[in-house]
């Protein structure tokens, strides 16, 4: 099987979307666009409401305003079409790495494409894991089983929060490496939440900025730089303005909020 068979790749709209949780109103007005086949950043301070848009996008959040849409149709629930990374890989700790990514297909009763999360495996330098336990493996291995995990699914859009938070440093840059590179491979619309604007421009087409709580859009950058990224188009000057610009956007507001 050709690896880019069966390409999917799906479309992301956010209309006017606001979550409240009783007293605390975590979204507000929150509304973007995201294109199928693009990888699209989100950031913005602690607690402004991105694990709360993630989730609603994924189904798992009833929105209290507005909607999100793929493909143009509302997102009322889970959806087969839509595949999930968080901070923690989240393995079964009684099943071997081949089980844990069989477990989704046998949950949703379908049977799993062996050739497919074979060649997942092999991009992300797993092979020969397959019969370790997830204790067996390290950080960096548990978290790149879990996207493929999701990818075998072949999901039309892969939303990522924070999925490489609790990585040391070095290991996070080849996780950055491995997502591009996977992205180049096979296109999926990708959302990425994170905390490092670093990450956030290595990895993006666009990053989006929210505003501290309720949160909603407060700047969304386009970030136009060839691919595959490298280290001297990191230290680009595009890329240390478009760093500034970020900070300023977060920082800026976190001053100003502080000073009112
Ligand atoms: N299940 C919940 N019940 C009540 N309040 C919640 C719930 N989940 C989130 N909140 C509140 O909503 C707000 C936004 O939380 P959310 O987790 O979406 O933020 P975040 O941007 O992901 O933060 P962080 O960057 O720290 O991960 C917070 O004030 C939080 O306390
Ligand atoms: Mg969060």
């Amino acid at each position: 099987m050709s690896s880019t068979s069966g390409r999917r790749q799906a479309g992301l709209s956010v209309r006017d979307a606001g979550k409240a949780y009783g007293e605390v109103e975590a979204l507000r007005d929150c509304s973007f666009d995201v294109a199928p086949g693009t990888i699209v950043s989100i950031v913005g301070p602690s607690g402004c409401g991105k694990t709360t848009l993630l989730w609603s996008m994924a189904g798992l959040h009833r929105l209290t305003a507005g909607e999100i849409a793929l493909d143009g149709k509302p997102i009322t629930g889970p959806h087969p079409d839509i595949g999930l990374v968080f901070q923690e890989a989240n393995l079964l700790p009684w099943r071997n790495l081949a089980a844990n990514i069989r477990f989704p297909f046998e949950i949703k009763r379908r049977k799993p494409e062996q050739d497919w999360i074979d060649h997942l495996l092999d991009r992300v330098d797993l092979r020969g894991f397959e019969k370790h336990m997830p204790r067996q493996l390290s950080g960096g291995m548990q978290q790149r089983a879990s996207i493929v995990r999701a990818l075998s699914l072949r999901p039309g859009v892969l939303l990522m929060d924070e999925p490489f938070g609790a990585l040391d440093a070095f290991t996070r840059e080849e996780m950055n490496r491995l997502v591009e590179e996977i992205w180049l491979e096979t296109r999926t619309t990708i959302v990425f939440i994170t905390h490092s604007i670093e990450e956030a421009i290595f990895l993006s087409d666009r990053v989006i900025v929210l505003t501290p709580r309720p949160g909603r859009v407060l700047s969304d950058y386009r970030v136009d730089l060839p691919r595959p990224r490298t280290i001297e188009t990191m230290a680009s000057r595009e890329v240390f303005d478009l760093m500034n610009a970020i900070k300023a956007d977060i920082y800026g507001l976190q001053t100003r909020k502080a000073a009112e």
